[in-house]
Parts: structure tokens; C-alpha cells; sequence
């Protein structure tokens, strides 16, 4: 019981001095618009707080884990799917990958290299970059990535030229993604920053 004042107490207080910011979810704060409950933030930037860990909603329906959030830039990196193990399938692919909803404020950031794994021929058609010095051959030479090993695979950057609601996977085509936000490219494999990086629009 009085467990349950203390926190209350804090709860309010967070409430009071955040001005609408929702309170932490597990040990992450949860910066105004960001909304986990209808009493705090802004509805429209919804995410979820799942048993202390902050979650980001696909319009699939699927939980992406939040691993960090920069107010200031309006920008929030969450984690790409695991890859199933000893298989090459993203644990989104019957979704079709991450898709947003184009309604809703969010979109990917410029600053994602994405690689697709095990890919059926006909994606060499289109400019991505599937040679033997693509990211994604160190990609699959690490833990995660090694169901993929010795099938086609390819990155490219997440930019301008492209939908940005929209990481696609399917059987048929890739089976597998990650990406990894502002990659440089001596960067070793260990360094690299794995995430899908979004961006809101901010709130008038
Ligand atoms: C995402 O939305 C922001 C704000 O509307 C816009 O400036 C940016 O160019 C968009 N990003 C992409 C990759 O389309
Ligand atoms: C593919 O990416 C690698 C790694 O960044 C780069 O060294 C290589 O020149 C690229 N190849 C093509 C054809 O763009
Ligand atoms: C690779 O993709 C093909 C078809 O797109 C699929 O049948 C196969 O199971 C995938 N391989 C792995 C290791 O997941």
C-alpha cells in the first residue's frame, strides 16, 4: 500500500513538472509528443509500454522494441526484427516487413542502410548494390546474419528516392532485413548501430 503511494506520488509529480510528458516506461523516458496512455502526450504519436519496454506499432500490427529517442531531433531508432535462428526469415516477414501507417506522422529516416538477405534474382534488376563488397556479406558472416550465408544478398541506402513507410520482405523475393543508422563505411561489423531510425513531424 504504501508502495503503491509512493508511486503515485511520482507518477503525479512526473505528470506535473513533464508538462503532458507520459511517465518512463521501465528505466526509458517517454518525451512529450511520444504518447503511451490517453492522459499523456499527444494520441497521435502513439507507442506502446509492453511490460517496460517501449514499443513502436507497425501498421502490420507488429511490436518493434524502442532502443533510444532524441526529442530534440524528433527522432526515435527501433530495433530491426530478429531474424529467426537458423533460418534467413525477419520475424516480421509474413507481414510483408515494417510498414507504417502514412496516416500517422512517422517516417523513415534518410540515414538507414538497409540489406536484404537471401533474395531470388530478379532484385538485381534494381540499383541496390548486391556485390561481393556489400555490408551485407559482413552482416552474414555475424551471428545473426549467418542463415543467410551464401544466398544473394544486397544494401542500399534508405534515401529520398524511395517510399519511406516502407521496409519490404517477402518469400519470393528477400526473406531477411536488418539496417544500421549513419553507417560509415570502415566501420567494423561490431560498431555498427543497428536500428531502423524514424522521424515525426513535430506537433504544431
Ligand atoms: C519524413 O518526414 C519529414 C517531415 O515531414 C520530411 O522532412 C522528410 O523528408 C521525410 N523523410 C523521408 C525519408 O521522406
Ligand atoms: C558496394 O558497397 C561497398 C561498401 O560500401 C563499396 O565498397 C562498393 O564500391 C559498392 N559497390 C558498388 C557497385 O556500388
Ligand atoms: C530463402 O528464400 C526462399 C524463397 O524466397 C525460401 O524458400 C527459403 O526458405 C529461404 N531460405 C532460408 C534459409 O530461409
Amino acid at each position: 500500500m504504501a508502495l503503491l503511494v509512493v508511486f503515485l506520488f511520482f507518477v503525479l509529480v512526473a505528470h506535473v513538472s513533464a508538462l503532458d510528458a507520459c511517465p518512463k516506461c521501465g528505466s526509458m523516458e517517454v518525451p512529450y509528443p511520444l504518447s503511451t496512455d490517453p492522459n499523456c502526450g499527444d494520441s497521435r504519436y502513439r507507442v506502446y509500454c509492453n511490460n517496460d519496454a517501449l514499443e513502436f506499432l507497425s501498421a502490420g500490427g507488429f511490436f518493434y522494441k524502442i532502443l533510444s529517442v532524441n526529442p530534440t531531433s524528433y527522432k526515435l531508432v527501433i530495433s530491426p526484427p530478429l531474424i529467426i535462428e537458423n533460418t534467413c526469415s525477419s520475424s516480421d516477414l509474413i507481414l510483408g516487413g515494417l510498414r507504417l501507417d502514412e496516416n500517422l506522422p512517422f517516417n523513415i529516416s534518410k540515414r538507414n542502410t538497409v540489406m536484404l538477405l537471401n533474395c531470388s534474382e530478379n532484385i538485381l534488376l534494381s540499383p541496390l548494390n548486391c556485390s561481393a563488397y556489400s555490408f551485407c556479406r559482413q552482416f552474414e558472416d555475424a551471428d545473426e546474419g549467418s542463415g543467410c550465408k551464401g544466398k544473394l544478398c544486397c544494401h542500399f541506402l534508405k534515401d529520398a528516392s524511395m517510399t519511406s513507410h516502407q521496409i519490404r520482405v517477402r518469400v519470393g523475393g528477400c526473406t531477411a532485413y536488418t539496417s544500421v543508422v549513419d553507417i560509415k563505411p570502415d566501420d567494423p561489423v561490431d560498431s555498427w548501430n543497428y536500428g531502423i531510425e524514424l522521424q515525426w513531424l513535430p506537433p504544431n
